[in-house]
């Protein structure tokens, strides 16, 4: 029954005289699947779905039964296959654990179609296989190719960070973004909640960092500080009821929300917002302008810690994953050389100088997060000021701060911005905005979150994953934030998902073809190849 194709053999000679792999002969002949799953084999035949095939899943298959549903519309489900008829059946099994939670086998054949996964993340990943072998368009009959696909991720930390702060996008926008990941299999979701140009959550204890803080006015070329204004008067927030929503919806697509609360820089609109936060005390407006401001929380302020507790007591609460971003990244230490208190804590607490300080400052950070049974991530600023014992850290200004995290024992994100800066143009020419240097969908297609100085170390284990960032300076509409986002996305959750040895640019690009009909479905924008990302693409 399970005879490779002749055609697969002989692009697998093809290929292996040619330097690849027969596994990557059976990639190709995988049209439509992206991430490429880690093994699959072809049999013969197909199956056929029709209104007579019956779903077969308990309640625990329920996440994973609503993406099928989402092609069939709203097809009953039994809970045995009768016998002779031709059933898909969706089961949990725990024999399977050994791959771990997000692991499935998927197996089509023209009598019956099984969904087997030790956990509910594995099954949903399962049915996101499946869907993909469908139509993009919902209907009712298909007929979908034998194969016996055997999955498992590379990395458990598959993300993108959306900044909301820069831009503001409403809950809709956020809800499909997150269906549009995980039909990718990405399961983090990074949300950039607060910045200098905007706090975008609302905090019970205090009204004013939304009521202030999330609305900045106009900025024009005759403001002072306009290298780079922010342009027309912009807000936004999400109550927590909208988080709730984003929350539960994320839940159902089995998506981690990750919430970034920055400090002790990019700080402008709390500082705006509550009184006594920052060094010199001053009540500055939310910014207008993009770039680094000098204006950061005061270190040496208790008043500040106070402030911070009660946010993150209140985030703590709210978002039910176990790990809470807190910026870390970009902060001028100007202030805090002038300031005495933070002078004074500097003494108090026998530490060097300013960096130590902002390490001190994460620290105590942690320490209360744990206290709330949560871990913090930082941005890789935080490894120079001495990192907190547990914390994490996003690997931006390059791979070096995750090298020297992994090796001191902390798990790392690899987030550099040579391959995943998603607010980067994609093109040299003909892109809507010039942004960074254009990093090119072959450019994140080859991006290996594993650095050469760790391969093959233990410390390479410390590597949990890769995520693509959308900063949203220059990113005001939806549209624009899809374009950026897509197929770049698609490239980055292969490159998280699918072994490092089956990587096949070629054959993703020709997956690619079979994907963006099914973005056009969801209504999610996104950028098309263009000749520079085929034959002329660079690594
Ligand atoms: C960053 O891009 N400042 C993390
Ligand atoms: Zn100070």
């Amino acid at each position: 029954m399970k005879t490779t194709t002749t055609i697969a053999m002989v692009a697998a000679a093809l290929l292996a005289v040619a330097g690849g792999t027969a596994r990557a002969a059976e990639r190709t002949a995988l049209p439509h699947i992206i991430p490429a799953p880690a093994r699959a084999e072809f049999c013969e035949g197909t199956f056929e779905f029709s209104r007579d095939t019956i779903i077969i899943a308990s309640e625990e298959a329920a996440t994973a039964l609503a993406v099928l549903n989402g092609y069939f519309g709203a097809k009953g489900e039994g809970t045995a296959c009768p016998p002779g008829a031709r059933c898909v059946s969706l089961a949990i099994d725990a024999a399977l654990a050994a791959n771990g939670p997000e692991s499935y086998e998927l197996s089509v054949a023209p009598e019956g179609v099984e969904l087997r996964a030790p956990a509910q993340a594995g099954l949903f990943y399962a049915a996101q296989t499946l869907r993909q072998m469908l139509p993009a368009e919902p209907g009712i009959a298909a007929s979908v190719p034998c194969v016996k696909i055997s999955d498992a991720p590379r990395f458990r930390w598959r993300g993108l960070m959306l900044d909301v702060s820069r831009h503001f996008f409403p809950k809709e926008f956020v809800f499909r973004m997150m269906e549009a990941m995980a039909a990718l299999k990405m399961n983090t979701l990074h949300i950039h909640l607060t910045d200098d140009q905007g706090w975008r959550l609302e905090i019970d204890a205090f009204p004013a960092l939304t009521k202030t803080g999330a609305w900045r006015g106009a900025s024009s070329p005759a403001d002072e500080l306009s290298m780079s204004p922010s342009g027309p008067a912009h807000g936004g927030f999400y109550t927590k009821q909208d988080m709730r929503e984003i929350l539960r919806r994320a839940a159902e697509l089995h998506i981690t929300v990750v919430p970034e609360i920055e400090m002790p820089g990019h700080a402008v609109a709390a500082i705006a917002s509550v009184p006594g936060l920052s060094c010199k005390g001053e009540r500055l407006k939310v910014s207008t302008r993009w770039g680094v401001h000098k204006d950061v929380y005061c270190a040496g302020s208790e008043r500040v810690f106070e402030f911070l507790e009660i946010v993150l007591g209140e985030v703590a609460e709210l978002f039910p994953g176990e790990i809470i971003h807190v910026g870390g990244d970009e902060v001028p230490k100007h202030n805090w050389r002038q300031c005495p208190k933070c002078q004074e804590r500097i003494r108090t607490e026998g530490l060097a100088n300013e960096e130590e300080l902002q390490g001190w400052f994460m620290k105590r950070i942690e320490n209360f997060l744990e206290s709330r049974g949560k871990r913090i991530i930082g941005w890789d600023e935080i490894v120079e000021g001495g990192l907190p014992p547990r914390a994490a850290v996003m690997s931006w200004r390059g791979m070096q701060g995750g090298i020297t995290a992994a090796l001191e024992g902390h798990d790392v994100v690899m987030s550099p911005t040579s391959h995943c800066y998603f607010d980067y143009m994609q093109a040299e020419t003909g892109e809507p905005r010039r942004v960074g240097r254009p990093i090119e969908l072959a450019k994140v297609y080859g991006f290996e979150p594993v650095p050469p100085a760790l391969a093959g170390t233990p410390a390479a284990e410390r590597i949990i994953g890769a995520q693509g960032n959308i900063w949203t300076e220059y990113i005001d509409s939806e549209e624009l934030a899809e374009y950026m986002t897509w197929p770049r996305g698609a490239a980055l959750a292969e490159v998280a998902w699918s072994p490092k040895e089956t990587k096949d640019y070629a054959g993703f690009l020709a997956r690619l073809e079979s994907l963006l009909p099914r973005f056009d479905a969801m209504g999610v924008n996104y950028r098309r190849p263009g000749p520079e990302d085929g034959a002329n693409a660079r690594f």
